[in-house]
């Protein structure tokens, strides 16, 4: 989907659709203009019910008098004074989906007219656009369309004003990001591999004046030591990869922020083996690994003027011969002794030896892990919200601060000390689970181990990352909260 800009008039924009929307406070704006336009049309509509009144829903109207518009689509926006950013954000995926419906290959996009609670234009601008973009996604990597299926929408204009085209430019900018990572996420198993995910990463420096990428293969962790990451990737014959992309677009010498990535291609739960059911959802447990990229894709399309690090830890969690097993001591990277009590605990292991790999290595200003790591998660927070732990309150701040601006939202929890003894054992210096209480908060617990000195957060997306529904997908979480975020350190929209 391309942006454009137009200074035409509503009436008078050829396009195949026109997208509107209708706030309860009625008829307003170009939806006047075009009342007027055909004699009233709307207004009767409106009287008799027949157009949206709750948000999110739409109607599509053909061969709308007085318009040189093929046709109007109407998305409702609800009550003026519960239009917040969530509830646009929901509205224009609405209409981005009946858009695409439509089969118009043309749109002209009027909702960022519209009025959002505590948010600006340029806001309400680049939020229409990455929401377009999003709406517009149809998996098709393994799955041809059927020959009479919508085809994607070719191009949508916004009217003509300051910075518009600005913010066109960074909505779609952060829409390839996400859409990189629902890409990456929804690919199978036996294609996304740690090797594909690998040579993924490459293309994308190659592609991006700036970006830089860095592959570890095994022999190489095996010689630092990254026992833990090893341990996991032993069970399976898709070898693993530590893959490291470089954004160097501030000064030389600048700590970097750095994102580091789980990237579990498939989690069968190893020897403490997962039930069947559902196991086939375990392809999306490399979401932060997608996350990840698909920052890095925005950040080198955005092109920020700060250094930013993105490390992905690449492996397969499987039962094998040589797969780690229960009741394993094994010494992690930085020297540490984890007792394995379970191997489906994988997450925390591998990433144990990244966050101790990029601690020493790259310097990091900021280090921000992204994981679906619990189940525990999703039970915590469902599918709304990503958790932030962190014992950094002002990290913890910028988070949730980048959460609600981009309409990614966090959740914190939290990381005191009176939980690390849950993960205390005999044996060694911690064992890898924590046991039922706070399962999310234990595993943000054994990460902090291997964070020490660094200013670290770590997001469990295991309930953000994937919808189970309408359709079934990656949802490029949270790579837009990341995005705003390192958009805010880069001193905000109007810096970049
Ligand atoms: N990848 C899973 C977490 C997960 C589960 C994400 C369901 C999304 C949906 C992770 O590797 C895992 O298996 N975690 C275990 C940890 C437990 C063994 C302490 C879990 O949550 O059950
Ligand atoms: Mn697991
Ligand atoms: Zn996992």
């Amino acid at each position: 989907m391309q942006f454009t800009t137009t200074d035409s008039s509503v009436t008078e924009i050829a396009t195949d659709c026109l997208i509107a929307g209708l706030a309860d406070a009625g008829l307003a704006g170009a939806l006047a203009d075009i009342d007027q336009a055909s004699d009233g049309l709307l207004t009767r509509l409106h009287e008799s019910g027949d157009l949206p009144r709750k948000a999110g829903q739409t109607v599509l109207l053909h061969s709308v008098p007085g318009i040189s518009a093929g046709r109007l689509l109407i998305v409702g926006l609800g009550k003026a004074e519960k239009l917040d950013g969530v509830a646009f954000d929901k509205a224009v995926k609405a209409a981005g989906k009946a858009l695409r419906q439509s089969r118009a290959a043309s749109g002209h996009c009027l909702l960022a007219e519209t009025e959002v609670i505590d948010r600006g234009r340029d806001w309400t601008i680049r939020q229409a656009g990455i929401a377009l973009i999003y709406a517009d996604y149809i998996y098709a990597a393994t799955k041809q369309p059927k020959d009479d299926a919508p085809p994607a929408t070719e191009s949508v204009s916004f009217p003509t004003g300051e910075s518009v085209e600005e913010q066109l430019r960074q909505a779609a900018a952060i829409a390839a990001g996400v859409k990189r990572a629902r890409d990456l996420a929804d690919l199978p198993p036996n294609i996304c591999t740690p090797a594909y995910l690998a040579d993924i990463a490459g293309k994308m420096a190659v592609e991006h004046d700036g970006l830089d990428v860095e592959i570890l293969e095994e022999d190489e962790m095996r010689s630092l030591g990254m026992n833990a990451l090893m341990a996991v990737a032993d069970g399976s014959a898709n070898r693993p990869r530590l893959i490291r992309l470089s954004w160097k677009g501030g000064r030389s010498g600048d700590a970097p922020l750095a994102m580091v990535g789980k990237g579990v291609t498939f989690d069968t739960g190893g020897i403490s083996i997962k039930p069947r059911d559902l196991m086939e959802q375990m392809k999306f447990d490399m979401g932060g690994a997608a996350a990840t990229i698909g920052a890095m894709e925005a950040v080198a399309r955005l092109r920020l003027p700060i250094n930013v690090e993105g490390v992905v830890a690449a492996v397969e969690n499987m039962p094998d011969g040589r797969a780690y097993r229960p009741g394993d001591v094994i010494t992690a990277m930085n020297g540490k002794t984890i007792e394995v009590h379970n191997t489906d605990a994988e997450g925390r292991m591998i990433l144990a030896d990244a966050l101790t790999w990029t601690g020493k290595n790259l310097n990091p200003d900021t280090t921000v892990d992204l994981a679906t790591l619990t189940g525990a998660c999703v039970v915590a927070l469902g599918h709304h919200a990503s958790a932030v732990m962190t014992q950094d309150d002002e990290l913890a701040g910028e988070l949730l601060g980048a959460g609600q601006r981009s309409v990614d939202r966090t959740w914190r929890l939290p990381l005191w000390d009176d939980y690390q003894e849950q993960i205390e054992t005999p044996f060694a210096d911690m064992k890898n689970v924590g046991g039922m209480p706070a399962g999310s908060i234990t595993a943000g617990c054994f990460l902090s181990r291997f964070a020490d000195g660094q200013r670290w957060a770590h997001v469990d997306i295991a309930g953000s990352a994937w919808q189970w529904g309408k359709p079934e997908s990656g949802t490029g979480r949270p790579v837009g909260m990341l995005v705003d975020w390192m958009v805010d350190r880069a001193g905000g929209w109007d810096k970049i």
